[in-house]
């Protein structure tokens, strides 16, 4: 199966497309310029830059500490490398919860300071004034239900949510309002594959899971995850396609070498 880069700027129309025609959607984490201009290049669909940047970029625990100033900063820099994905951004934590006036100032200072094309943020009929509010000033709004971190303290595990029969049923009530409001897409995140399946089923708008089965219209990952960057994260639903951090490793354990025994620069690598 080739990359669609004949689609000049995925826009959520074709992503709408995309689903009704079968054709899955490869979303991607992108936090910084030189990383998302190769995972541009390589022709995912969609760029989160998501507040996973919390953990990934800044080394925190949880998504909680990271800003909107921080995350601004973020999206501003995949803005620049970018050229035919879709610029997600994920609204931080407190940056919108309870508030839907908040919830728009947040979302207002994202698209005019940064540039991104839609916003994602986490929960259901809880968020529903704030969805309804931003999405009142035409800005595309991405739902996220299932594991979502910034509750993690209500949750206190990232284990598999909606395992039990309420839970599950909660969740596709919300899914439904989602759409209804009018958000373009939804991620699943970290939630039985029966379940996705299901929810994947019932809606139009397209569903993106991370550790939700195969059965959604697509699979996001957190990129430094896929490349193997980060090395002590092994969920079951993660597939590493590279072992960067080993790499990266070896390759700089050489360049010391090289600088302590005064083999770099030599001659040809001066001036
Ligand atoms: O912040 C993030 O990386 C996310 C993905 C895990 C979906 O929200």
């Amino acid at each position: 199966m080739s990359v669609h880069k004949e689609i000049k700027k995925i826009t959520v129309h074709v992503l709408h497309a995309m689903k009704l025609r079968g054709e899955k959607i490869s979303m991607l984490t992108a936090y910084d310029y030189s990383m998302a201009k190769i995972l541009d290049a390589a022709g995912v669909d969609i760029l989160l830059v998501g507040d996973s940047a919390s953990n990934v970029m800044a080394g925190h625990e949880t998504t909680l500490p990271i800003t909107l100033d921080q995350m601004i900063y973020h999206a501003q820099s995949v803005v620049r490398a970018v050229d035919r994905a879709l610029v997600v951004v994920d609204l931080p934590f407190g940056s919108y919860q309870g508030n839907p006036m908040k919830a728009l100032a947040s979302t207002i200072r994202i698209m005019k300071e940064s540039g991104g094309h839609a916003i994602k943020l986490e929960g259901g009929a809880e968020v529903s004034e704030s969805i309804t509010r931003i999405l009142s000033a035409g800005v595309p709004v991405m739902g996220h239900l299932g594991l979502t971190p910034q509750s993690i303290y209500k949750f206190g595990t990232y284990t598999v949510r909606a395992k039990e029969e309420e839970e599950a049923e909660k969740l596709i009530e919300d899914a439904l309002l989602l759409q209804e409001l009018g958000c373009f897409a939804i991620v699943l995140e970290k939630i039985p594959a029966k379940l996705a399946k299901k929810v994947s089923e019932k809606l139009l708008i397209p569903t993106i899971g991370i550790g939700g089965g195969p059965d959604t219209d697509g699979q996001v990952l957190v990129t430094h995850d896929l490349l193997g960057i980060t090395k002590d994260f092994h969920p079951r639903f993660l597939r590493r396609y590279a072992e960067l951090f080993q790499v990266i490793q070896e390759a700089v354990e050489k360049y010391i070498i090289d600088v302590k025994k005064k083999d770099f620069p030599n001659d040809k690598e001066q001036y």
